[in-house]
């Protein structure tokens, strides 16, 4: 692999750029725009913003990138790969129609019903009265059952509320629809949703429009607080073992979910190519799609990639040029885990800017920390400035050896502010109990 270009700027993208260097057998030269502190240790950074579509092409072409790959959602909803493309730049991702089953909840759904992939029972609504009506119908059971809200567009994770009755439901719609809670744009229409309830995974493949390699599935930790308290958050951890998803559920998600899916977007002339994430819920009724996300989530990608030992950049190469079905995709067997350190505040309004002691004690050998929200301070100092600052992330032969070496590598870093959930993998309920309820 020679010159590539890597989107973004999270922990995610510093996962990404890592990879590329600790399974490539090549090394070329690695750019990211924009990066962080992190990322300026493997890759060379470069002051492009991931909205910049025109800079970021231009900068592609002038260095005469041989592959682009994006990170986030945002510009992938809003056409950079339809943009390269036309450019004859090489670039790996959805293109701005695949990317609508993330970026609109409502084609999303609608896509499902019509590939017949199993998901909650839904109706859309583009005004208020119009959502408090579908709830009035009493199809979504009666006033005090739970019942989901969704924004339709993309909110940053602001735009979903799963409402313990109709009467919070309303208060939810009146918030999206009126308050703008998850900003102008994402809530002109909504999706109202039958409340699900189980085990959640998430399940990623590599797709090249029609082959597809599945990755280890994750389970993510979204709120703030210990035993999933307090507000939604971006993700503070995950874990990658056998106990997120066994063989036979497995098989249900690929047969009933991923294969249609691709067979799906091909077959209405947007065939999927790039990282293709299912955010399932594992249910008595089976398992059921809750959301498609069009990239690798954050922080799933620092558990899942820490386990790859295929070359990445051969995998990018082969999405590239629809030779996924020739790759043999391969993974450490045990287990992972990332756990995420925020500064103090985050989810809310957070402190920023307190100097990050103790990186040169880590292993590196055995653990990796990938930076979300650094940067250098003037004296070179690596400085705490986003809300997750760190993702410390390990592969062990077991789910608690890796947590132990997360653990043990947190409690060697330190800052002022610092924060992190001390829970991180503590095992669920068992399927079996969910399939008593
Ligand atoms: N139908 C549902 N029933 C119960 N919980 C749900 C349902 N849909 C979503 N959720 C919960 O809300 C979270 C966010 O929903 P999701 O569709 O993944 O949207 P986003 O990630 O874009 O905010 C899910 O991870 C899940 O915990
Ligand atoms: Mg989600």
């Amino acid at each position: 692999m020679r010159k590539l270009l890597i989107v973004g700027s999270g922990g995610r993208e510093h996962a990404i750029a890592w990879s590329l260097r600790n399974t490539g057998s090549e090394r070329g030269e690695l750019f990211c725009a924009p990066g962080n502190a992190g990322i300026a240790q493997v890759a060379q950074v470069v002051d492009i913003r991931v909205d910049e579509h025109e800079e970021l092409a231009a900068f592609a072409e002038s260095q005469r990138i041989d592959l682009t790959f994006v990170g986030p959602e945002a510009p992938l909803a809003t056409g950079i790969v339809d943009l390269f493309e036309s450019r004859g730049l090489p670039i790996v991702g959805p293109t701005r129609a695949a990317a609508r089953l993330e970026g609109s909840k409502i084609f999303a759904k609608e896509f499902m019903s019509r590939h017949a992939v199993p998901t909650a029972a839904f109706r859309t609504a583009d005004s208020p009265s119009d959502a408090v009506a579908h709830i009035k119908t009493g199809e979504f059971g009666p006033a005090d059952s739970a019942v989901v809200i969704k924004a339709d567009g993309l909110a940053a994770g602001k735009g979903v509320v799963v409402a313990a009755s109709h009467a919070e439901a309303e208060k939810a719609i009146e918030d999206l629809m009126v308050h703008h809670s998850a900003g102008k744009e994402a809530a002109q229409q909504v999706v109202i949703e039958q409340a699900l309830t189980g085990r959640e995974a998430s399940v990623l493949v590599f797709a090249d429009g029609r082959d597809y390699a599945v990755m280890p599935a994750a389970r993510d930790h979204k709120r703030i607080g210990e035993n999933d308290t307090g507000p939604n958050t971006g993700g503070m951890g995950t874990i990658t073992d056998a106990s997120v998803l066994d063989k036979a559920w497995q098989w249900r998600v690929v047969k009933d979910m991923v294969e249609p899916t691709l067979a799906g977007a091909e077959r209405e002339g947007f065939p999927f190519k790039g990282v293709l994430f299912l955010g399932v819920m594992l249910t008595t009724d089976g398992p059921k799609l809750l959301e498609y996300n069009v990239r690798f989530g954050d922080p799933e990608t620092q558990a899942i990639l820490v386990r790859l030992k295929t070359d990445l950049g051969q995998i990018f190469q082969a999405i590239r040029e629809g030779t996924l079905g020739r790759l043999k995709v391969e993974w450490a067997g045990g287990a992972s885990a990332c756990v995420v350190a925020a500064n103090r505040g985050y989810p809310g309004k957070y402190e920023s800017g307190a100097e990050i002691q103790g990186l040169e004690a880590i292993d590196e050998s055995r653990v990796h920390v990938f930076h979300a929200g650094t940067s250098h301070a003037p004296n070179g100092k690596v400085i705490a400035t986003g809300g997750r600052v760190l993702g410390v992330t390990a592969a062990a032969d077991d789910l608690s050896g890796a947590l132990d070496l997360c653990y043990e590598s947190l409690g060697k870093i330190s800052w002022p502010g610092m924060q992190f959930r001390r829970d991180i993998g503590r095992p669920l309920v068992s399927l079996a109990d969910v399939e008593s309820l």
